[in-house]
């Protein structure tokens, strides 16, 4: 079978976003006003609606007028929450019989992590904008793809870490104090990741349901047998769907340990670590996990996984003090004292993105066509970073990691997880 590509499934005959027959005046009058024109509001196709799609879905509700999931029990509930809130939405199984649809400004991704890359790159190569929920990706070349498809085709991207658009700015706040010396020269960072929550015991494999379209929730990822535990939610702890609590939690902590360090666009040059792993092998990613990244600079950042590790969250170690910054709060010492009202002190140098809404700031820059606060190279190098740690848990070596050219250097074997095959006939690209 030749691949699937984007222009290979339009060209089948399969799409069609014609038939689709989303009239825009009937879909933008029935959008309302609400302070912006119908006719200027982006109009939205939402992909994935499990727990975080739904979410997402209500985030921009007002924006959405196309649903799409694999599983037909939560595309009609997902439907039902839109048609409440006043819009009968289109609905499909396939995403790529969206994508052709001129009656849609861009996609919001909630699949779990092993579609992000061809579900974004086809939108891109579509002409829609793009939220893709984070981790970016599901391994390295991925990541690196997806920037160069919204480049190619100017496409506005979000990675949804949105941790950058706190409302309260705790992370923002944090960062900018780090960059702008408040601590000192950092030394360190730490940063703490739950362990796996996935409640046992493991169930046989199966046949799937009717409401699942099974072999389109695979796409890319190794053919297997069915099975309850390895699909809604639970695909987190499997390697060929994600990349464990490491990559689930360290996509927002290790983002922020990336945006203080002022690494947006690099990345450490080394890491090594160790895990542990669950016995019965229930799941497959690590349970508990300690690593070292060094980055060029000197700095060295520690990330644990599971009990007994680093406070929740990401912590600054500077010259002077410390911050620690997580989803409750901000605390700051220096020399030893907590600081009283740490969002008061200067940050005159370096002032960083303002977002309060990772939503908003995405409709924004479709508009404006500014880049968005988590842009898709931040997402895929914060994403790298995650992977980069689980590569040198999974081989038990010390890697060392060149951020320019995006290679594990003097590890062949370790450069080659950088990259995976997809399952006929799905391609990257
Ligand atoms: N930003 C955050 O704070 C946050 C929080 C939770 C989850 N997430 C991310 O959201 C993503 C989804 O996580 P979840 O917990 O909602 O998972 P989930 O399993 O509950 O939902 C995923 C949904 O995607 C559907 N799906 C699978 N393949 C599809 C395809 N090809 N086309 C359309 N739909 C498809 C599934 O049927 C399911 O309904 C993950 O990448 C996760 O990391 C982000």
């Amino acid at each position: 079978m030749p691949p699937v590509t984007r222009r290979s499934f339009l060209q089948s005959g399969l799409a069609g976003g014609a038939f689709l027959g989303l009239p825009t005046s009937v879909y933008r009058a029935a959008l309302g006003a609400d302070g912006e024109k119908p006719s200027e509001r982006v109009r939205i196709a939402s992909i994935g609606l499990g727990g975080q799609g739904k979410s997402n879905l209500k985030a921009v509700i007002k924006n959405v007028v196309a649903l799409c999931d694999v599983d037909s029990s939560h595309l009609s509930s997902a439907a039902a929450d839109l048609e409440k809130a006043g819009t009968k939405p289109v609905a499909v199984g396939d995403y790529r019989k969206l994508l052709d649809s001129k009656d849609i400004d861009a996609v919001l991704i909630s699949t779990p992590d092993h579609w992000h890359a061809l579900t974004t790159i086809h939108a891109c190569q579509a002409g829609k904008d793009v939220y893709c929920e984070k981790p970016l990706s599901l391994f390295v070349t991925e990541g690196r793809a997806m920037v160069k498809a919204a480049r190619d085709n100017k496409r506005i991207v979000q990675t949804g870490s949105q941790q950058r658009s706190d409302p309260h700015a705790r992370f923002r706040t944090a960062c900018e104090l780090v960059r702008n010396g408040a601590l000192g020269a950092i030394k360190t960072v730490k940063v703490g990741l739950p362990g796996p929550n996935f409640q046992g015991p493991p169930v046989p494999d199966g046949k799937p349901p009717a409401n699942l379209d099974y072999e389109l929730w695979l796409g890319p990822a190794p053919q297997r047998p069915y099975n309850l535990k390895r699909t809604h939610y639970l695909f987190r702890f499997f390697w060929d769907y994600s990349g464990g609590q490491q990559t689930n939690f360290g996509a927002h902590d290790l983002d922020i340990a990336q945006w203080g360090l002022g690494m947006d666009d690099s990345g450490p040059v080394s890491v090594e670590g160790s895990a542990t792993f669950n016995k019965d092998k229930w799941f497959e990613t690590p349970e508990t996990a300690k690593q070292t990244f060094t980055y060029a600079n000197g700095v060295v950042l520690l990330c644990s996984l599971g009990s007994g590790g680093y406070p929740g969250g990401t912590t600054f170690e500077g010259e002077k003090g410390t911050i620690h910054v997580n989803r409750s709060g901000l605390t700051m010492t220096l020399g030893g004292q907590k600081v009283a009202d740490p969002y008061k002190l200067p940050t005159n140098e370096t002032k960083l993105y303002v977002s309060g809404s990772h939503h908003g700031n995405w409709l924004d820059c479709i508009k404006t066509r500014k880049l968005p606060i988590c842009d898709v190279e931040i997402g895929h190098r914060s994403a790298t970073v995650c992977h980069l740690g689980n590569i040198a848990l999974r081989t038990g070596r010390k890697l060392t990691w060149d951020p320019v050219g995006e290679t594990i250097v003097g590890d062949p074997d370790a450069a080659a997880m950088l990259n995976r095959p997809y399952r006929q006939p799905w391609k990257l690209g």
